[in-house]
Order: structure tokens, then C-alpha cells, then sequence
């Protein structure tokens, strides 16, 4: 298990999926976690579930979009444990429709949460850090951002922007003692990818079983697998790593294409 010791932490999305197994895994390995979303009561949840194990996680309700409540975030994890050494940018929204379809009220969630959000983790995690000695920001990118996913194509995007923020913020702000890393998972059972499968007209358990199939080490994602890779790559053993986006999609990236 990667040392976190003591390391303080904000995960935004931290209540469900993906980061929920971010924020007990961080909370279990000795950090003081910060999850923040726009679920209450999960996240009420999750700080009564932590502090029963002794463990320390604190929840904020916010919406990343909104610059102020990802602000108040940073302020709350400084406050109450003084300081911020890691920043995981990592709620997210998924919409899919043709572009043909789009609305601007889909574009603007899409943008806003999984882009827009992202930049204010940045822009307000990054002078606490610099002020402190430094820190990591990882980002929760997608191999949407590599494959061309049929009617996705504003998810994609959303995706593929936040690779080219995070590799513009290497080269700006590394020097300062920031690293930046991205993971970027393929099919993880959450439940995005079970609301998902609700336009099927078919058994979530059924297309899970041929989504399985198709994929190299045959099984699909499980949060704690991102969660995992996520604690290495920002714990001090990943000093040296900067810039790199890990994919965690068991081996589809490298399926031929035919
Ligand atoms: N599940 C997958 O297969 C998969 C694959 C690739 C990438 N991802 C990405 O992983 C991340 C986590 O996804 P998940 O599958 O765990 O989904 P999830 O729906 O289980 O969790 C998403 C989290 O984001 C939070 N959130 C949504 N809108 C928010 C907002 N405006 N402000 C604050 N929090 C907000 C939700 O409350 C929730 O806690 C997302 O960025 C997603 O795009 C997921």
C-alpha cells in the first residue's frame, strides 16, 4: 500500500464510484481526506463510516463548477489540517448524444464539470501547495480522450482537454514543486457506467458480461483499481513522475484494430 501517511487530500466526486474508493483508500492508508461533491448525504455517510473506522474525512457539499465552493474546499482541508498536498480532480459527469443532438445546456454541464471544475481544483490548489512546499494534482481524465466513443463526442473532448491542461500546467508550475498526473480508466463499474446502461434495452449484467469478454485481462475496472494506482502516483515513491497519464483499461488500448 502506498505511504499517505498524514498527507492531506481533496477529492472532488469523492462520494461515489471512483472517488469513494479514493477517499477510503487514502482515509485507511493514514491520510486526512477531504471529499467534496454534490451528494449530502453519501457524503455525510462516508465521514460517519470513516470516523467509526478512526479515520480522518471530512465531507464538503459543492458544486466544482462554481469556483467559490471548490475555493471553500481548499480553505476547508487548509483549516481544519493545514495545509493541502494533494488535489484529486475527479467528479465528472457523462451525457451522450450526436452532436447533431447537442443542446448547449449539455455542452455547458459537460464543460463545466468535467473541464471547468478540473481548472478551479488548479487555480486554488496550487498557490496553497506552492505556499507549503509543494504538491501533487491528479486528474481524472478517460480513454475517451484516446478512442473516438460513438455519441460522445463533448465527453471526449471534455476529456481530451483536461490531458493538454494538465501537460500545460507541467510546464508551468513543476518548477515550483507541483507534479501533476492524470489516470485514465476505461470501463470501471460505478454507477455512471450503470446509469449508462439504462438507454439499453437489455440486463446491465448481461452487457457487463460482453464488455468483460472484450477486454485483454477479461474483467472490467473495479474503483479500487483506479483508487490504487491513484495513491502510488501521488505519494512521494512517484517524486519523479510528472506530466503522465496512466491508463487503467486492462490492456484495451493495445487490442489491434481489427
Ligand atoms: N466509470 C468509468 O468507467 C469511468 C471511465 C473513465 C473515466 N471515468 C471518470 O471517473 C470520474 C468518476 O466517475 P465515476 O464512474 O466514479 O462516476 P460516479 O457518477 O459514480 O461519481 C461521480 C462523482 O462526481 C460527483 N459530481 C458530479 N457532478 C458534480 C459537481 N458538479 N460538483 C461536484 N461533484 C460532482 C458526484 O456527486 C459523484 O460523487 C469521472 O470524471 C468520470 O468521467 C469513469
Amino acid at each position: 500500500m502506498a505511504d499517505l501517511k498524514d498527507k492531506v487530500i481533496l477529492v472532488t466526486g469523492g462520494t461515489s464510484g471512483i472517488g469513494l474508493a479514493c477517499c477510503q483508500l487514502f482515509a485507511r492508508s493514514g491520510a486526512k481526506v477531504v471529499a467534496m461533491s454534490i451528494q449530502e448525504d453519501e457524503g455525510k455517510a462516508l465521514a460517519e463510516q470513516m470516523a467509526a473506522e478512526g479515520h480522518e474525512c471530512l465531507f464538503h457539499l459543492g458544486d466544482v463548477s462554481r469556483e467559490e465552493d471548490v475555493q471553500a474546499a481548499v480553505d476547508m482541508a487548509v483549516e481544519r489540517f493545514g495545509r493541502l498536498d494533494v488535489a484529486h480532480a475527479n467528479a465528472g459527469v457523462l451525457r451522450s448524444q450526436k452532436i447533431t443532438d447537442l443542446t448547449l445546456e449539455d455542452f455547458r454541464l459537460l464543460m463545466d464539470v468535467n473541464l471547468l471544475g478540473a481548472i478551479w481544483v488548479a487555480k486554488h490548489a496550487i498557490p496553497v501547495m506552492r505556499e507549503h512546499g509543494g504538491g501533487v494534482i491528479c486528474f481524472t481524465t478517460s480513454v475517451a480522450a484516446d478512442i473516438g466513443f460513438p455519441e460522445h463526442a463533448v465527453y471526449c473532448a471534455s476529456k481530451a482537454a483536461l490531458v493538454a491542461l494538465m501537460r500545460s500546467l507541467v510546464t508551468d508550475h513543476s518548477p515550483e514543486g507541483i507534479r501533476f498526473v492524470a489516470v485514465s480508466p476505461g470501463t470501471i463499474d460505478t454507477p455512471m457506467l450503470a446509469a449508462s446502461c439504462e438507454a439499453w434495452d437489455r440486463p446491465k449484467e448481461e452487457i457487463y458480461a460482453e464488455v468483460a469478454e472484450r477486454i485483454p485481462v477479461r474483467r472490467m475496472g473495479e474503483p479500487i483499481d483506479v483508487a490504487r494506482a491513484v495513491a502510488f502516483l501521488v505519494s512521494d515513491e512517484a517524486d519523479f513522475i510528472s506530466g503522465a497519464v496512466l491508463p487503467l483499461e486492462g490492456g484495451t488500448l493495445a487490442l489491434p484494430p481489427w
